[in-house]
């Protein structure tokens, strides 16, 4: 039996993590903003959000890598497929956050934002879609729907 503080926690940081993705999408709409003061606003709310993404987020997944996947796949309550996909899943966050902050110092120094837009663009969506498909195929095995 997984506790349920496992799966709480899980919840409650999916939470912040949905708020955090909200500020994230914004600001990336603030960089690309006509004019050069409001994109450069949007720029420093993109850094000051840098360390949430890099140090919450990667420790939100090695915690679910570390208790709620081996918890699943020892009692057997299926999903073990859904589990391989979970952490490539994470495995492609941290290979795209990467590149997304390659792009950010690159467009603080240049000032070429083109690649921090579709880059910050694309992790959102893969996240957002991370988390609703963890809530809505892994956590009901768990602790039913
Ligand atoms: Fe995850
Ligand atoms: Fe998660």
């Amino acid at each position: 039996m997984i506790s349920t503080d496992v799966v709480d926690r899980v919840r409650h940081e999916h939470g912040e993590m949905r708020a955090r993705l909200g500020e994230w999408e914004s600001a990336l709409a603030q960089l690309a903003a006509p004019g050069f003061a409001e994109s450069q606003r949007g720029l420093e709310r993109l850094w000051k959000l840098v360390p949430f993404f890099e140090k919450e987020v990667a420790r939100h997944f090695r915690q679910e890598e570390a208790e709620l996947f081996p918890a699943v796949e020892a009692s057997h309550l299926g999903g073990v497929s859904a589990l391989a996909r979970f952490s490539g899943e994470h495995a492609e966050f941290n290979r795209q956050w990467q590149a997304y902050k390659r792009e950010l110092l690159y467009c603080d120094a240049v000032g070429e934002s083109r690649r921090v837009i579709e880059l910050g663009g694309s992790i959102i969506h893969l996240l957002r879609q991370h988390i609703e498909t963890e809530e809505a195929e892994l956590l009901p095995l768990v602790v039913g729907p």
